[in-house]
């Protein structure tokens, strides 16, 4: 497994298991199950999934130690930046997960008003501050979301967790981040299976035939090396060993540059800037 340090000492699988649609009950602890007996250590819910108390039942039974699996959490109900809304959501996520800590928690959505992104920023410096939380960061913040953020932070994020696949390779919000000190997490890897679609299948699968490869674990490959933390989802033992194992795959540099000709800037994801109120 490779690691990834962010900006507060804190190591990070740079690759993990996205639960996003996986059903809450079964489908969800047998899932988060299979992936950490196939070496899966780190696991990216949110309270949105309505999946936290599958992933953290999984993990209890696992027989794996606590500190050997990386969990993120998100809320995104923001209410108007009322501290007291958000530490109840927050509470209640820490105890459906009930590991004694959480690894990284994230703001899901921003809000358009920059002082309630700010107000439900510093709730999650206060619980970082307190150690339920060992990183703290945002998930789909645009460059002018993070600037104003930023004015007002006692912590600068340690993670912000975007749309990023190779039809949205995000090279301009990646070189920020860097400058700032921020991981980059990569969701949506395959791009809700535009991917598997022509032009861009064929041009993957040509660089995936050489090594004896496919289309996803090519697209995972690409992403690690750019040093990006990449959390595909998927429900079949398959896949999640086909995943897996795209961990291992080295891409040359010319098949880097391949990849990175197939941006197109294409969301296939709600745009951050026009996403419901939260
Ligand atoms: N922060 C945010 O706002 C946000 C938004 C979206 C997602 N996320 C996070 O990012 C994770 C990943 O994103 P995602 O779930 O939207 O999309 P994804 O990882 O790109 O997966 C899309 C679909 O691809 C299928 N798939 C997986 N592996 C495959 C393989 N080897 N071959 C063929 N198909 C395969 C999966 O279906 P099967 O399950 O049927 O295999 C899945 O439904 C989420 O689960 C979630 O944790 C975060």
């Amino acid at each position: 497994m490779k690691y990834i340090t962010l900006h507060n000492g804190v190591r990070m699988p740079q690759f993990g298991l996205g639960t996003f649609k996986v059903e809450a009950g079964e489908s969800a602890y047998e899932t988060v199950k299979r992936a950490l007996k196939i070496g899966y250590r780190h696991i990216d819910t949110a309270i949105m999934y309505g999946n936290e108390a599958d992933v953290a039942k999984a993990i209890k039974d696992s027989g794996i130690k606590r500190e050997e699996i990386f969990v993120t959490s998100k809320f995104f109900k923001l209410y108007s930046g009322d501290k007291e809304k958000i530490r109840k959501d927050i509470d209640a996520s820490l105890s459906r997960l009930d590991l004694g800590y959480v690894d990284l928690m994230l703001i899901h959505w921003p809000n358009m008003d920059e002082k309630i992104n700010q107000a439900a920023w510093s709730v999650l410096e206060e619980y970082y501050e307190k150690g339920a939380f060992r990183a703290i960061g945002v998930s789909n913040f645009q460059i002018h979301h993070l600037e104003r953020l930023l004015e007002s932070a006692k912590i600068v994020p340690m993670i912000n967790q975007v749309e990023c696949h190779p039809l949205l390779a995000q090279f301009g919000l990646q070189k920020y981040l860097i400058s700032k000190g921020i991981q980059m997490t990569s969701y949506g890897p395959f791009a809700k299976g535009r991917v598997f679609e022509e032009p861009t299948a064929s041009e993957i699968k040509s660089i995936a035939e050489k090594h004896q490869a496919t289309i996803t674990q090519v697209i995972i490959a690409w992403g690690l090396q750019r040093g990006i933390v990449m959390i595909p989802k998927s429900v079949h033992e398959d896949r999640l060993i086909e995943n897996f194992n795209g961990t291992e795959l080295v891409l040359s540099q010319s098949e880097m540059e391949r990849m990175n000709a197939l941006n197109r800037g294409a969301r296939v994801y709600t745009d951050p800037d026009n996403n419901a109120v939260t």
